[in-house]
């Protein structure tokens, strides 16, 4: 949600900043713009649109001569999307980027309206730029009053601020929102994600909740929370320009969908022992695992259908109970927590709002947290007593595949771990667990992916349709769930996921002549039941598009499509039909011209309530 780059330092800002926020686009992407420190004072060019059309009024009117800059991109929260709403905001002598929500705007706005302030946009980032001038102008002194103005917020902001008195000086600060600082032989950057900064370095550090950082062109500055001044600790990232660049593919999510084979080995290879599923190397060992008596899953969108797949792993295998939460809901109805609960929040991006508030929740009721996260040292990761990565590398499609893909690879890891260190399965079912996750999945993966060529044919069949059902049983159904949000994420067409057991409580009504319905069917003992399923939507009209295990007796009887998934293990099956609804999702949405990788009113990283 916004994504925020800030730049000092003896080369071209411009450049630097509007490439970091080309990055950054997938953060937001409906309003864009960059303040620059001049010669003759700073210069904020802004509009709504995306990057490309901040660069079209850059060339046509560009920005010389800057050495320091900020710069924005903006997903719509207080104030739609148009040019006046888009950052940077000005306020007396303050010019401020912002990713976050100023909760208690309104009250703040009346007090300086009060006092003859006005304002120009609709946003409360103007609001938070107009408390910081009016301490500003009281101290004359940025650090001071940055701490008076974060004082009287109430919450989430990263900050980029540029004070007219102070040229060649970026400030920040961060509460709930992410912020990362890091610095180059060129001069001193910070921005919301490394990745908008790998292009110019790989030395980076993550601000703390409430900590103030000062970039000059020869140094940065800490301060904590209290505002005493702190050495920052520098860390490398692994990640590499590359990994967060297109290589050759039309999308990302293209790409994102093909690296899953790869994902899934980094995942799991750093977590064997002697073919046995062990996380010592993530600070977890047999005894953690022991104590677990319940599991309570917490995520948003399709984390929490990860979390739906691989409580049925954990509840079959380990046999213990698991259920998946919404993280939104969670802290609202919270579940009945046993001894022995275990909560484990699952998020990509580590930064996801709902997800940590619903994280905090957890911990401040004495619960131990289990993070699986994929983008290491964020917020979700650093709270949790635990964390377990799962190595995808940066995912830059607003529709998440790979991160989908280790999260379910890491909660079967851990459901082999459980279920081992318990004495609930002999050790050579834990191995084959292990082998089959490492060497099935990713080769059912690829096999999948040698068929998009039908999967496209598939896709032509049901792109002009306006309503699209998923049904499965167990797993599949699990499975159903993230396939339809997949689809009508980034089709825009209506889809929707159904108990394949349900549909004639109710749904089969909206069944009609041509009607797609996409059934799932891998679980053997369940193949009969949802077979008669499919026939019985098939007999009024449905297009079926049958996705099951590739030993079934004649799947073509009651379908029209059949789409077959290699049949060698469990987990060669969950991740074949994983691909094929990537797959589908993504060949319906190009087909339909959609913008894959940037949907429309989404962003990546979810980062307000
Ligand atoms: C859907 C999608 C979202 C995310 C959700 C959680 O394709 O990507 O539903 O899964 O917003 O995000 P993270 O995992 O970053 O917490």
């Amino acid at each position: 949600m916004c994504g925020i780059i800030g730049y000092t330092g003896n080369a071209n800002a411009v450049p630097k900043i509007t490439k970091g926020l080309s990055v950054l686009e997938y953060r937001g992407y409906d309003s864009v713009g960059i303040a620059a420190r001049t010669e003759d004072g700073v210069r904020t060019v802004k509009c709504r649109g995306r990057i490309g059309m901040l660069e079209e009024k850059l060339e046509k009117d560009p920005i010389v001569g800057s050495q320091c800059a900020i710069g924005h991109t903006r997903w719509a929260t207080h104030g739609g999307p148009s040019d006046i709403n888009a950052h940077p905001h000005r306020a007396g002598r303050v010019v401020l980027v912002h990713n976050g929500i100023i909760e208690n705007y309104k009250e703040l706005k009346s007090a300086l309206q009060k006092d003859g302030v006005s304002f120009l946009s609709e946003t409360d980032t103007e609001v938070a730029a107009a408390v910081i001038n009016a301490c500003y102008a009281q101290t004359g002194d940025p650090k001071t009053a940055i701490r008076m103005a974060t004082a009287k917020m109430k919450g989430s902001y990263a900050f980029g601020i540029l004070f007219d008195e102070f040229p060649g000086e970026v400030w920040s600060a961060r509460c709930g929102s992410p912020l990362i600082l890091a610095k180059a032989k060129d001069g001193y950057y910070l921005a919301s994600d490394m990745t908008a900064l790998l292009p110019f370095t790989k030395e980076y550090c993550c601000l703390e909740e409430g900590q103030i950082a000062h970039l000059m062109p020869s140094g940065a500055e800490l301060f904590d929370v209290d505002g005493a001044e702190i050495v920052p600790v520098w860390s490398v990232t692994t990640m590499t320009p590359e990994s967060a660049q297109k290589g050759g593919y039309a999308h990302f999510m293209l790409k994102e969908i093909y690296e899953q084979p790869e994902a899934i080995e980094k995942s799991v290879s750093p977590r064997i022992i002697n073919g046995l599923p062990d996380f010592s190397a993530d600070g977890i060992d047999a005894s953690f695992w022991k104590q677990v008596k319940n599991i309570q899953i917490v995520a948003c969108g399709s984390a929490t259908h990860a979390g739906l797949a691989g409580g049925h792993v954990l509840e079959s295998v380990a046999g213990i109970p698991t259920a998946s939460y919404i993280a939104s809901e969670y802290r609202y109805h919270p579940p009945i927590a046993v001894d022995g609960t275990l909560v484990i929040v699952i998020s990509q991006s580590g930064e996801t709002a709902d997800t940590l508030a619903a994280l905090r929740y957890a911990k401040s009721k004495g619960l131990p947290t289990l993070a699986i996260v994929n983008a290491v040292e964020t917020t979700i990761a650093r709270e949790a007593d635990y964390r377990i990565y799962t190595y995808a590398g940066p995912e830059i499609a607003v529709a998440t595949t790979k991160g989908y893909c280790t999260q379910v690879t890491v909660l079967y890891m851990i459901a082999a771990a459980i279920a081992h260190s318990c004495g609930r399965i002999a050790e050579a079912d834990a191995k084959e667990m292990v082998r089959s996750i490492l060497e099935d999945a990713p080769e059912a993966i690829r096999e999948m992916l040698t068929q998009t060529e039908r999967l496209r044919e598939i896709a032509a069949k049901i792109v002009k349709k306006d309503h699209i059902f998923y049904i499965g049983r167990g797993m599949d159904y699990a499975m159903s769930q993230e396939g339809a949000l997949k689809l009508k994420e980034i089709s825009y067409i209506h889809c929707e996921a159904y108990a394949a057991g349900e549909l004639k409580h109710g749904t089969i009504s909206l069944i009609e002549e041509g009607t797609p319905v996409i059934a799932i069917s891998t679980e053997e003992a369940l193949y009969d039941k949802t077979e008669s399923n499919v026939r019985e939507v098939h007999s009024r009209g449905a297009h079926v598009i049958l996705l099951c295990r590739d030993d079934a007796k004649n799947p073509q009887l009651s379908a029209d499509e059949v789409v077959l998934l290699p049949t060698k293990s469990d987990a060669g099956l969950l991740f074949a039909s994983l691909t094929v609804v990537q797959v589908l999702a993504y060949e319906v949405a190009a087909l339909r011209g959609c913008d894959i990788d940037r949907p429309r009113n989404l962003a990546k990283s979810v980062t307000v309530e």
